[in-house]
């Protein structure tokens, strides 16, 4: 099986060398706990370290603010983008239609991204489209609708992806869906007990893939680096 590794100091090793070519993965955990970090580093390293052109496609955070988070671990994405090797481009909350996906896809088919992240996929249910008109009122089931059809249409681009969910319980996603529908889920804890580490990976699900299944201590130093259990 062919595998798009991330590089991230620690992780490949859990999931049996990368993700999977082609699958779409989801990670979930609270505000803080290292997922926009993890999904800049999964971009670059694609770019910087193994030939694969990433597409990061933010909702939540201006281009130049993830530069500049980036650019803390010395990632320069500027460097990447006048090589044509990445990309970060920006999705405004009011352009969110019911063919965001077709969009989305389309960028991916005419720029030749083989890596794409989603930063973040709440961002994207919060603002499901009301294609109903003012009769009928946005409900879970909508959203639900939104998301499935959405992660549906993304996972045909064939690029192997990264979807961000923001989750503020136990919970693996915001919109109680994304879990099901994508191949790999890794969800991450913030949990301060005093000790060295407070923040703590697991990889939840990954089709077709002998997974590890602890729970890991992680670390944002240079970038990201899980550590073993111990
Ligand atoms: N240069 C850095 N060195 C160490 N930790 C950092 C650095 N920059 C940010 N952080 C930590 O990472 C957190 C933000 O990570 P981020 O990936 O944006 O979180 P999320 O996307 O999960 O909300 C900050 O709250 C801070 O604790
Ligand atoms: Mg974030």
């Amino acid at each position: 099986m062919e595998k798009a590794k991330t590089g991230i100091m620690g992780f490949d090793r859990l999931v049996s060398g990368g993700f999977p070519t082609g699958s779409t993965n989801l990670i979930g955990g609270a505000p803080g706990t290292g997922k926009t970090i993890f999904a800049l580093e999964y971009i670059y390293n694609g770019a910087a370290k193994f030939g694969e052109k990433g597409l990061y496609i933010t909702i939540e955070e201006s281009i130049d603010r993830l530069k500049k988070q980036a650019a803390q671990f010395g990632w320069d994405f500027d460097s990447l983008e006048k090589k044509g090797t990445a990309k970060i481009i920006h999705i405004s909350t009011e352009s969110i239609k019911e063919n965001v996906a077709e969009n989305i896809v389309s960028i991916i088919k005419k720029g030749g991204y083989v890596r794409v992240v989603v930063d973040s996929i709440s961002a994207l249910a919060i603002n499901t489209p009301n294609s109903f008109g003012s009769l009928t009122d946005i409900n879970e089931f909508f959203i639900k609708r939104f998301m499935y059809i959405f992660i549906r249409r993304l996972a045909k681009s064939g690029a192997t992806s990264l979807l961000v969910s923001q989750t503020t319980d136990s919970s693996l996603s915001s919109d109680g869906v994304s879990e099901f529908i994508c191949d790999g889920v890794i969800n991450i804890k913030y949990e301060s007990l005093g000790g060295n580490y407070s923040r703590y990976l697991a990889i939840r699900k990954m089709r077709e893939v002998n997974h590890d299944e602890d729970i890991h201590p992680i670390e944002i130093k240079a970038g990201i680096a899980v550590h073993k259990l111990s």
